[in-house]
């Protein structure tokens, strides 16, 4: 194996850039080569950061200087990258949402783990600081009984965000806010608390009239171990404020704005909670407004993770499988709003929602 861990980015759009930066500042990777179908995208981006340019994915597989391809596709063509991917013996870091289907979720696992490829999803909010204490303090028990969970994301994307590529209006395609937008603070919850038991939700358009898709969800949650909780989310809401995750237990609660500690307070406070208190920074922008407007650190750390994993052969911090419920989360949120009713998860596969 070369020296360095030689990086092919599939797709050249908006997120893509976060990528081939985090992957130029790790220690231990190399960016060999951006593909796009669109030539005009593809060329500016290799050109930017002196790479090669390929115009399919069979001809950057092809280049055996890379191990790790990043698919940055659009949400409902994730699949067959990855599985192609993975065939070719590829380790592969995917974009959120894994995809559009719990079947094509688990076909990913199955492939990538047939193939003993490292296999992670990028549902990078997960490494803020701010989570991660939230994490360790659910599972050290701080909060006591867990009451309530919750996500509030009043963001704003305009309509030329929407125009700038029809799959960002199409549903089939995995636009709407809660399968896009919302995905990461959803998959948060689940993260920190732990598994869902039931959804209820209502998806509305209150801004984008050019667009059929909703731009607003707004759930009540209930999770297993019997707290409730509720998702609320939106594009439609400018200028777009900071998101806000709240945990709430019998023994504390603990809120992060953006990616800052907000408040954290425990009954039993501790030494370092002074410490966790000045965690995050309210200026560092988090996509509130604009969908490219937040920073790369985050991103850095899972591409840092991925290099690490193959190198040193440490574990994966965010593997497939726990991402796997989130995607079923939203689905339920969709069974949800498309039949007027609560749905208690599990549920299956129903392509049809995504036909409204
Ligand atoms: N993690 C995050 O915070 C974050 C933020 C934004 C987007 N995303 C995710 O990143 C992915 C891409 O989103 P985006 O906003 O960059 O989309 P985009 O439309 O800007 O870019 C996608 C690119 O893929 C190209 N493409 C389409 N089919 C292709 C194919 N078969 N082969 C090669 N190229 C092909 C398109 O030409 C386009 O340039 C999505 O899954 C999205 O959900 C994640």
């Amino acid at each position: 194996m070369a020296e360095k861990l030689g990086f092919g980015l599939l797709g050249s759009g908006l997120i893509a850039p976060f990528h081939a930066k985090s992957v130029q500042e790790s220690d231990g990777g190399s960016l060999i080569a951006v593909c796009d179908t669109n030539r005009e995208r593809a060329d500016p981006l290799a050109g930017k950061f002196g790479v090669k340019a390929y115009c399919t994915l069979d001809d950057m597989l092809k280049d055996d200087r890379i191990h790790v391809v990043n698919v940055l596709l659009p949400n409902h063509l994730h699949h067959d990258a990855v599985v192609r991917s993975a065939k070719a013996g590829r380790h592969v870091i995917m974009e959120k949402p894994p995809a559009m289907t719990l079947q094509e979720t688990d076909d990913m696992i199955a492939v990538c783990t047939a193939k003993k490829v490292k296999f992670t999803c990028m549902v990078q909010c997960r490494v803020r600081q701010a989570i991660q204490y939230m994490k360790k303090a659910v599972d050290d028990g701080r909060f006591g009984q867990i009451l309530h969970a919750d996500a509030y994301m009043k963001w704003f994307r305009s309509t030329d965000y929407y125009k700038s590529d029809a799959w960002r209006s199409s549903r089939k395609s995995g636009a709407g806010v809660t399968v896009q937008q919302a995905f990461h603070y959803i998959d948060l919850l689940q993260y920190i608390v732990g598994p869902v038991a039931r959804v209820e939700a209502k998806m509305t358009n209150l801004a984008h009239p050019e667009i059929k898709i909703e731009d607003t969800v707004l759930s009540f949650v209930t999770y297993k171990n019997g707290a409730l909780g509720v998702v609320q989310a939106s594009t439609a809401l400018w200028p777009g404020t900071d998101v806000r995750i709240e945990i709430n237990g019998t023994n504390g609660t603990a809120i992060m704005m953006g990616e800052k500690m907000v408040t954290w307070k425990f009954r039993d406070e501790r030494p370092e909670d002074a410490t966790i208190r000045q965690v995050g920074s309210a200026s560092q922008t988090t996509a509130a407004g604009g969908a490219a407007d937040f920073g790369h650190l985050d991103h850095k750390v899972v591409i840092q993770n991925m290099i690490d994993a193959v190198r040193k052969d440490v574990p994966i911090l965010i593997p497939v499988p726990s991402v796997r419920h989130t995607v079923e989360i939203v689905l339920g949120m969709y069974h949800s709003a498309a039949r007027k009713t609560p749905i208690d998860l599990p549920v299956k596969d129903d392509p049809t929602v995504w036909d409204m």
